[in-house]
């Protein structure tokens, strides 16, 4: 048991998180990184620990595609005391792919899993923390929604599914910052706009033009940690934090959505 008041950055091995970890080590913020990929995570805690030695850094087994992985990561934590939930990781699928639990899988990992997990870590959260989510431009492909989202083959598109997740997880944030905020727990999303990562490959022919046409011009990754880190210093909840701006969240859906996992 440690008495270390830990901030968990989900994908911390992709390119925003890195910068989001490098970030919150300058300001002495012991993290948890709650990755995938334990040897990326591990590799990622040297390189930080050669920058800032003094830095406090422990590795959170978590497969955000898979719900009990999601449990045993919360289980494992039993005795933490989190002071900060940063949601970066996020996939976007070129094709229509499911998970274990029969889910597709930007809407498992991005939306569906993220909220578990949340909700998860929500006890365990101090009076005064923060939770960040991330969102994206593409969540306005889908400004209404149904009562009832099924996606398959047939429907599945790649920014058009990817943007839903976002929606969805942009919602969830708005419904979450109002029933926490008798505990004082702040409740902001992170919009990073375009950012030069390996998320915005389209895995399309067009790519190697776009890589050196549109590539160069668009923001670095430390730029597009911004405004997670604006996010989690927030004052303030129910705002969306974006490159410049700062907007209030949209008013949730009377109604969450119910996701029909596809058969
Ligand atoms: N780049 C952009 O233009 C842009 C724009 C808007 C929003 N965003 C959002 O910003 C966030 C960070 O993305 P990025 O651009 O830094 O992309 P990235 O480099 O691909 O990072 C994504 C991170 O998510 C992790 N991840 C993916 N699937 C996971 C799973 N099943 N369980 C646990 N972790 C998982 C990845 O793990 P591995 O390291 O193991 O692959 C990686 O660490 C994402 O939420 C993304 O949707 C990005």
């Amino acid at each position: 048991m440690t008495t270390d008041n830990y901030v968990i950055v989900t994908g911390a091995t992709g390119a925003i998180g890195v910068e989001i970890c490098r970030a919150l080590c300058r300001k002495a913020t012991p993290l948890l990184l709650a990755c995938r990929n334990e040897s990326k995570a591990n590799n990622l805690i040297q390189r930080l620990r050669a920058e800032f030695p003094e830095a406090k850094l422990e590795f959170l087994s978590l497969d955000l595609a898979d719900q009990r992985s999601i449990e045993q990561a919360a289980a494992s934590l039993n005795g933490k005391s989190i002071a900060g939930l940063i949601n970066n990781a996020g996939v976007m699928e070129r094709n229509f792919r499911l998970n274990s639990d029969g889910r597709e899988m930007d809407l498992s990992v991005n939306y569906f899993n993220t909220m578990n997990f949340t909700e998860q870590i929500i006890p365990m959260l101090s009076n005064g923390s923060a939770i960040v989510f991330t969102t994206s431009l593409t969540r306005f492909l889908h400004r209404r929604l149904p009562s009832e989202i099924s996606v398959n083959e047939s429907n599945f598109s790649q920014l058009g599914t990817y943007g839903l997740s976002k929606r969805l997880i942009t919602d969830y944030a708005s419904r979450l910052s109002a029933s926490l905020a008798y505990r004082n727990i702040r409740v902001n999303c992170a919009d990073p706009g375009i950012v030069d990562t390996g998320m915005i490959t389209m895995k399309r022919w067009f790519d190697s033009i776009a890589d050196l046409l549109f590539r160069p011009f668009i923001r670095k990754p430390a730029q597009g940690a911004e405004p997670a880190l604006r996010a989690f210093a927030a004052c303030d909840s129910g705002k969306i934090y974006c490159r410049r701006a700062t907007h209030k969240m949209p008013a949730p859906l009377p109604e969450m959505p119910t996701i029909k996992p596809h058969i």
